[in-house]
């Protein structure tokens, strides 16, 4: 396995799988207060450019349940948001800790702490891709439908890092997405084109979301303007507003699926109160997933 985990695509499905049997083991241990310590004696970094609630606390939350240290650092409070190369910021960083979670804008930037640090990395979110994040939406789909291969994923909205993720983990670990996305807002054209090269599953990418919803079995939202995209959100709010996941829309899919929303939401606009506080919205296990997933991760990883 790679040493850094960047983005889904450099893994195999075995190991993705791998990952998540493990959180979903790691979970269990944790309900039934098994103590666990794999990061005994280690620290991790979290440096932070972008804000966070959900996967800041649960690394933190993840490094401290396994018997290990954090230091949080938001890059604006450091000598990077100063200028200092990231290069340097690497090396130092590495003589200290002994893995470092990065939330960032450019996919460059954690590739080339990853290149310089010596420790390894873990993409925490960048504008291109939520790895972690999409790890624990899968492991969330894996404890209420059994398996993924089965399943139609569907992804309604921006073509955004989460999509983009959505689509590196659908031709990993094979199987079926539809993505419905606004022309203009598609996902990542290098990452789908190669995804659906690789794929044994079909990665489709349409335009009508009530085409896309069609008998899927879970169904996806997030954001229709991500961090960094603030001054867009009042154009984003009409040209999306056809793509919100309301119950008419959800009715299109099988009657048992389930809907994800990696949170934060904005009720009104990419999905409806009554959909988000609707049975077939497990947003909260999704949640409290990311930290059972960020253990597997820091043991795998750091430990
Ligand atoms: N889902 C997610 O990444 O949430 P935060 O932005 O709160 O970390
Ligand atoms: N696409 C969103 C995800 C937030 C967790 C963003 O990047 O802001």
């Amino acid at each position: 396995m790679s040493d850094h985990l960047l983005a889904l695509e450099a893994f195999s499905g075995r190991q993705l799988q791998a990952l998540i049997d493990r959180a979903i083991e790691l979970k269990g241990e944790s309900k039934a207060g098994k103590r666990q310590q794999q990061l005994a004696g280690k620290t991790v970094c979290l440096l932070f450019d972008k804000p966070s609630t959900r996967t800041r606390v649960s690394f933190e939350s993840a490094t401290y349940g396994l018997d290990g240290k954090v230091i949080f650092m938001s890059s604006k409070d450091s000598q990077l948001g100063r200028g200092e190369p990231l290069k340097d910021t690497a090396r130092v960083l590495a003589r200290y800790v002994d893995g470092i979670v990065v939330r960032t804008f450019g996919q460059e930037i954690v590739e080339e702490l990853a290149r310089y640090s010596g420790v390894p990395v873990i993409n925490a979110l960048t504008d291109l891709h939520h790895p972690c994040q999409i790890l624990s939406d899968m492991m969330t789909v894996i404890e209420h439908k059994g398996a993924l291969a089965p399943l139609k994923v569907v992804w309604i909205g921006d073509g955004n890092n989460m999509a983009n993720s959505w689509i590196e983990a659908a031709s990993v670990l094979g199987f079926s997405l539809t993505l419905a996305c606004p022309e203009g807002f598609d996902p990542d054209g290098e990452i789908l084109k190669r995804a659906q090269e690789r794929a044994d599953k079909p990665i489709v990418l349409v335009r009508d979301p009530a085409e896309a919803i069609a008998d899927a079995d879970v169904v996806n939202v997030d954001v229709w303007a991500s961090m960094g995209q603030e001054e867009e959100q009042e154009a984003r709010a009409k040209l999306f507003a056809p793509y919100q996941l309301d119950k008419r829309l959800l009715a299109g899919a099988k009657g048992d699926a389930i809907v994800l929303h990696c949170l934060p939401a904005h009720r009104e606009e990419e999905i409806t109160e009554e959909v988000l506080e609707g049975p077939q919205s497990v947003v909260f296990d999704q949640a409290e997933n990311k930290m059972h997933i960020h253990k597997a991760i820091l043991e795998h990883f750091v430990g």
